[in-house]
Parts: C-alpha cells; structure tokens; sequence
C-alpha cells in the first residue's frame, strides 16, 4: 500500500493521505538553524544543538504521536468551526490534503468547508530563522471571515533541562511583546544575550504568551480555548510556559487569496551590543532583519534560493539508469539523505530525541564517505573538529556536542574501531578534494598536546597496532562498529546484565572486524602518504595491512565465512561452532572490502575466501527484505557478550537487516566482479524499490531507515530508525562508487562499472575537481573490438589506458564513453 508517490521533476515526495504509519518526516536547515518538521507540521527547532540551544518544545512518546510543532488553526469565525489546515493536531477531517516534502523545505496544503490553504516551511540559507508562508484562498462563491492562529511552545533552550527541571523552570520563563512581535527571553538575565522570536507579517487582533492562556485548563492542542472562542487574551507569561500563539483576522472575497508570513527565529546580539541589565531585550540588531524577512518578495526569493542551493549539490552526480528506483535515489534522495546525516550526524530524527546523541565519531567519519562531494569546506572543518576529539594515544570521544565541540565524558572513549573510521573519512576527503593542505593543519588533542592533521591519522592507525590481543588480531575495547557486541562483559555473578558489568579493565576480546577495517584504513594510510611523499611511511603502512590481513585469513577464518571475534575468554563468536549467531555480516563486508582473501585461493576448486564468505552470506543471511546481520539470531541472553543479545530476535544488533552493513557486502560483490548480486542486494533495501510495501515497511519510502526487522521477528520487512544512520553514506557509496563505478580516488576519477548484466548501460554527469565529466556506459556490441578484458574507456574520443580518468582541466566539461565486455 501507498501513502503517496514520487514527484521526481519537482524534487518532491507527495504524501496524500496525513495518517501515514509513522510520522513521515523531513529537514528544515542547511547552516545553523535546524528543524524536524512531519507531515503533520509536527517537529521542532533549534540553533547549533538540539540539546543546548533548543527553541521549540516537542513532547516525545506522547499519545497521540508526534505532539508539538509549528502549527496553524483555522476558524471559520461565521460557524465558530476550526481545524488544522496540517490534520494534527486537532485532526478535523480535511476535503483535501496534501503534504510535500522537498530539499529542505515542507508544504502542506489542505481544503475545509471551501477555504484552502497551502503552508511552506523552510529555513533560509544563511538566516537563524524559519519562515512558514501561509497562504489563505478563499474557494466559496460568497465571502468568508476567517482567523488564523499561529502556536508554538517555547523550550527553555536547554532540552533536558527543559523537560526535567520544573521546580526551576516554572519560574525562569519571561516574554516581552512588542509591535506584534513575541519574543522568548528567558535566560536574558543571566547575560545570554540570545533570544527567540516570533513575528507576524499581518496587523494581530490578539497573542498569546502564557500556553495555558491559549489552550484553557485541561486543554491540549487539539482544542485551544483561544481558537474555539475566536479570541485570545493577550497574556503575558511570568514562569510556567511560555508560549507563542497570533491571532490574525482576514476577510476574503469569493476567489481571494491571502499570504500571511510567520517568522519564528534566533538571535544572539554581538558581542560588543549595549546589554540592557534590566533584562529588557535588546532588539536594536534583530528588528531590521524580523521587518525585512516578512515582506513577501524577500521569502519568495529565499526560496528560490533554496531551491538553487540545491540545484547545485544535486549537480554533482546525475545517473540515468534503466532503473528508476536507482536514479531517483541517486540524483535526488540519497544525496539528500547523506547532506543531513552530515548535518545531523545522530542527533535528531523521530528516533533521537536531540538530548541523548550529539556528533558520533565513527557515525560523522562515515557520514562523511557519503558527502564530501557536496561540501568541500564543512567538509574539511567537520575533519578537523572530529580529529580535535581525538586523545594523545590516538583514541577518541565517542561523541561530542556541536555546540561546544568537546567531546562527552559521560560516554567517554574505549570504543576501539573509532580512530579507523578518520582515516576512511579524510581519504574521501582527499580524492573528492585533492586538498592535501589539510593533513598539515594542526590540530589539538582532547587531553593536551598538538599534531598535523597526518600526525592525528598516523596515531589512528598506531592505537590499533598497540591494542592487539591473544591471537594478535585488534582489542575490541568496548565495542567495534556493532555497538551491542560488548565482548569485555565478564561476570561470575549470575544475574548480572551487560549494563552493570560492560568494558571491566582487562578484557582480552578481540575484533575479526577491527582487523578488516584496520586493514582497509592502514591501506588508505599509505596511499595518503605516498600522496605526501612520505614513501617509507607508505611502506611501512602496507607492510602493516599484510601482515594484519595474514592474521585475519589464519585466526579470522571459521572455515566457510570470517569470524566475528574472540570474547574476553577466548571463545570464538560467529562460528560455526556456536550454537547462535554463528555468523555475522559485518566482517564478510569488510573483511572483503579490505581486500582480504580476494585473490589467491589456496585450493582453487572451493574459491577465494572472499567468494567462499560472499556465498556464506547469500546462503545464510540473505532475506527478501535484504541481509540479515547474523544468524541464527540469539534467542537467549548472554552477558559475556553484552547488550546484543538484550534485543528480541530479528531486531537491531539482534540479527535484524542492519541496513547500514548491507552496502559492505555490495561493494565485496562489486569487488569480485558479480554486479547482478551486488544490484539485487541494493534493491533490497532501496527504500524506494519499497513504496509500495508501505504498509509492511512502514517508514518514509524516500530515506534509508537504520533497520528493517528480520526473518526472526513477527515483523518482519519492517523499518525503524529512519533518516540518521551509515546506511545512508555506504550505500551511496555502493551504488556510485561499486556498481555504477564512479570511483574519486586520490590521483582522480576512475570510472569502472560492475552493473547488472541486465543493464544495457547508463548516462551520468558527475562534477569532480571543478571540471565536469559527461559520462556514457554500454555494453559492447559485435561492431567493437578489444573489450574482452575490463573496460575499454575514451575521454573526448582519445582511448585512455585502465579506467583512471586523465584530470580535465577546472571549467571542462569532457566526454567519456565506457564500453564494458557485452
Ligand atoms: C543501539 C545501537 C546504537 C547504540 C548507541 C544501542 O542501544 O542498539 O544501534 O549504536 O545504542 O548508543
Ligand atoms: C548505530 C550507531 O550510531 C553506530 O555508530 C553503530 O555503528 C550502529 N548503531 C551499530 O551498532
């Protein structure tokens, strides 16, 4: 079943009817002010950090669902009948509806008893502000008197605090309302000279500031005592909370359309600004700003704005393939995904609250795999940032917040794939790029001291080499890629779960998983550094991926598929020998990505490792809804093991289709050269290829979700966790990079195709290093000759040697014809 369709020449996913199964949500924001907004107009906002600067409140697992956003009434002040132009939250059936949910903007539309609406939501690029266009069209043959309320909840910057500290804030909350503009002042006093806003563009009959005074006791945002009156009291909040609710009046003649312009918006005066120590706010900074941004013209230029802003990130790579699951993806949603994970990294989605999560490492490192194409410079600060996290010894904070850029202790370090994942994500940088400059910025440690931005990586791949275990393979510390498996969980006292005993000093267990990504990163390492003429390093960095790939093949291997690893007591996990779980995904993807096993088969008739374990996993792992993340799936707990095995079985680490880990296996099947396995598996979990299991998937069908429940669970096929999740990144990488094979590498773009041998070829324009490439790919015909090994590639018409792309000079736009043995 569907809830809407594609509309792809507006760059826009329709959603036609608004109880979707869960909030199907989208992203306001591409600088420094954020907002989640749903279908519904659900959703809330903040500047730098949903957790510490948060402006809108939202009330999480609330019943209904998706409770608080930015929402509008409508009343028809003949009948006294209201409703919600957005359905929720006063959920009055609607005569039409419509939500689209664009790049960076939101438009829902909605008809009522003959007065239509349409509201677009977006934030304008450079503003710390948001904009809501409403507009007001009066469809009946007679004239109407209308009012529009506008309603936001306020949050007391601090999210958590917010959300738990009442016998305080009950009585922090102030406002100040002048001309029409409410502004949310609390924390004034205390020299924060920051504060939120919330205009209108039309002369108000009546505000609100205290939300009790616009809801009425007992009330909730279904039925505002304000809106059932047609009336509100011009409250003015001292504590309890505060509130942002206008009160417009239009007169519409049969046919009229009205615009009506809602600015809800953060300001921080300078630094040097006049502070008023009687807490009166100073509005001197912000009123040119509030009286320019309510004209009209200026919103309908910002968004065009928008709208070209993204015109252009989406120039970087257009594909045109037979599949159309494929191209939309591609050339719109996927990009698109990938640009708010690096804005986001875990921090904020239907699934995070914004309070608990702030920038992950390893998530931002592999974020940036997916986006360094679109972004070069925040791209580069976003490395830096992450690198300033790392410590001395090489480790790293597992998160840190965006506001202040320091790294969170309560979560602290110890997660031992962390520093790998730098190195993965400045040689993206680095071929997208070729800004070798960056690996001579100095960058500092968490706990003092100073090194180049080589420096840091060189310690990445030393905190591995230190930390290696019985076998030799990589210590896993608290937990690798797979969060859930904490393998240093040992305890003689029964009862004990994972959260009491987890990363007790000590442990011994190692990572089969650490060491293919240690491997894939000590490679990158010596690529960087012969790129830095730095040619011994380069050496010695390889010498290190042999010999680490020499231990995985001898203590790695289980017999048919890589192992997972050794717990602290020795015992191997993902074997064949293991009553559950006898194998997992994640070592099969990357172990073969790293190389391992690819070539070279000991006894040629049984294949390669690689091939051996790629068949392991389409034998054992492979479901309809994708690739399972281990089987059989724990049905009974194991505390030596940690969290993973706390989750019911088919979900999350617990053997769900962890969709993040399903592009690894791709791109190893790209790697092999078997594209019509490495496609099937893509359109597996395309979300896309899935709209119209809407019903079963359940999540929005333009994004990837985190996961999707597998064949162990009740429900399986469907997805949860959409939006902020790796898979987003890594498969962007797989269907670019791996299957269409447009490859940035550091010495320029190879274009090598490993596609579906359905595929009769396919069209791409890609933008790399200033210059554009205009690229064909079909399969040889019986006219061509010469292709019966690898590709045969032309740039301009002149044969080139492999698939590596000679550099066209900045500004060209050069053809290139790729001709794959048919
Ligand atoms: C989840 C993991 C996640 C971790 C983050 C766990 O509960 O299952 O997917 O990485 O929390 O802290
Ligand atoms: C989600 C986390 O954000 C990510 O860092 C982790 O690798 C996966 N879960 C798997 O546990």
């Amino acid at each position: 079943m569907r809830y809407g369709y594609f509309d792809d020449a507006r760059r826009e996913y329709v959603i036609t009817r608004p109880d979707t199964p869960v909030p199907w949500i989208n992203y306001l924001g591409t600088d420094e002010y954020f907002g989640i907004v749903s279908n519904t107009a659900g959703g809330y906002s903040w500047h730098l950090d949903a957790r510490l600067r948060r402006l809108t409140r939202y009330r999480y697992n609330n019943v209904p669902g998706d409770s608080g956003g930015r929402y509008l009434y409508l009343r028809d002040d003949a009948s006294g009948e209201y409703w919600s132009p957005s359905w929720q939250p006063v959920r009055t059936p609607l005569d039409s509806y419509e939500c689209r949910h664009g790049l960076s903007y939101t438009a829902i539309s909605s008809s009522r008893a003959g007065i239509a609406t349409e509201t677009v939501y977006f934030v304008p690029r450079g503003e710390n502000h948001e904009v809501w266009r409403l507009s007001v069209t009066n469809t009946r043959e007679r004239a109407a008197e209308v009012s529009v309320f506008s309603s936001v909840e306020f949050a007391l910057w601090d999210a958590q605090d917010d959300t738990t500290n009442f016998q305080r804030n009950y009585s922090t909350g102030e406002v100040e309302v002048v001309g029409g503009v409410i502004y949310h002042k609390t924390e004034y006093r205390e020299r924060r000279d920051h504060f939120a806003y919330f205009a209108c563009s039309e002369p108000l009959a009546g505000f609100e500031t205290q939300r009790e005074a616009f809801l009425g006791p007992y009330r909730g945002f279904h039925e505002p005592l304000g809106v059932e009156r047609g009336e509100l009291g011009n409250s003015i909040a001292h504590g309890w909370s505060p509130h942002g609710a206008h009160h417009v009046r239009l007169a519409l003649q049969p046919g009229e359309t009205r615009e009506v312009v809602f600015l809800l918006g953060y300001w921080a005066n300078p630094k040097d600004a006049k502070f008023e120590a009687t807490g009166v706010v100073n509005k001197a900074g912000v009123k040119p700003v509030i009286e320019k941004w309510l004209d009209p013209q200026t919103v309908a230029d910002a968004l065009a704005d928008l709208r070209s802003y993204w015109e252009d990130l989406l120039g970087v790579l257009h594909v045109d393939t037979p599949d159309r699951d494929t191209n939309r993806m591609v050339s719109i949603w996927n990009t698109y995904q990938c640009m708010v994970t690096f804005n986001m990294s875990r921090s904020v989605s239907s699934y995070e609250t914004g309070i608990s999560r702030g920038m992950g490492f390893r998530d931002s490192c592999q974020d940036l795999l997916g986006s360094v194409q679109l972004d070069g410079p925040r791209a580069r600060q976003r490395i830096i940032d992450l690198a300033a996290t790392q410590f001395a010894s090489g480790g790293a904070y597992h998160q840190y917040q965006p506001l202040t850029k320091t790294g969170n202790d309560a979560i602290g370090s110890g997660f031992n794939d962390d520093p790998l994942w730098l190195v993965l994500g400045v040689a993206a940088y680095l071929k997208e790029t070729g800004d070798t400059s960056i690996l001579d910025e100095t960058v500092s440690f968490s706990d003092g001291g100073e090194a180049t931005l080589y420096g840091h990586l060189e310690r990445s791949v030393q905190y591995t080499l230190d930390r290696t275990g019985p076998h030799g393979l990589p210590l896993i510390g608290r937990a690798d890629w797979n969060d859930c498996l904490n393998l240093n969980c040992f305890s003689e006292t029964p009862g004990e779960s994972f959260q009491t005993t987890e990363n007790r000093e000590g442990g011994v267990a190692e990572s089969v998983f650490i060491a293919g990504l240690f491997t894939l990163a000590a490679r990158e390492l010596a690529g960087i550094a012969a790129l830095a003429g730095r040619e011994a390093e380069a050496e010695s960095y390889r010498a290190d991926a042999e010999k680490m790939a020499a231990i995985t093949a001898e203590h790695g291997w289980d017999g048919e598929w890589f192992l997972r690893a050794y717990d602290h007591f020795g015992n191997p996990v993902g074997s064949g020998k293991n009553a559950e779980a006898q194998i997992f995904l994640e070592p099969q993807g990357m172990c073969v990505m790293a190389g391992i096993g690819l070539t070279d088969a000991a006894n040629p008739a049984s294949g390669t490792l690689a091939e051996r374990a790629l068949s392991s996993v389409r034998e054992r792992l492979t479901t309809p809804h994708g690739i399972m993340l281990l089987q059989p799936a724990f049905t009974t707990y194991h505390v030596e093991l940690g969290e993973i095995s706390s989750y019911p079985p088919g979900y999350k680490e617990n053997a769900s289709v962890f969709c993040h880990t399903n592009p690894w296996v791709m791109i190893a099947a790209a790697l092999t050269g078997d594209g019509d396995a490495a496609y099937d598996y893509y359109r597996r979990i395309n979300p896309s290829a899935r709209e119209a299991i809407g019903d079963v998937h359940k999540c929005e069908p333009y994004v990837y979700a985190q996961m999707i429940a597998g064949r162990d669970a009740p429900t399986h096929g469907e997805a949860k966790n959409s939006w902020l999740t790796g898979t987003a990144a890594w498969n962007y990488v797989a269907i670019t990079q791996w299957i269409l094979g447009i490859r940035p590498e550091l010495g320029g773009l190879r274009v090598d195709p490993v596609i579906p041998s359905s595929w009769p070829g396919f069209t791409a324009t890609r933008r790399f290093r200033d210059a554009t490439y205009q690229i064909t790919v079909r399969r040889a015909g019986t006219l061509d000759s010469g292709i019966a090994e690898g590709a045969s590639v032309t740039v301009n018409g002149e044969r080139v040697i492999g698939t590596l792309l000679p550099l066209a000079p900045a500004g060209d736009t050069v053809r290139v014809e790729v001709v794959l043995p048919s």
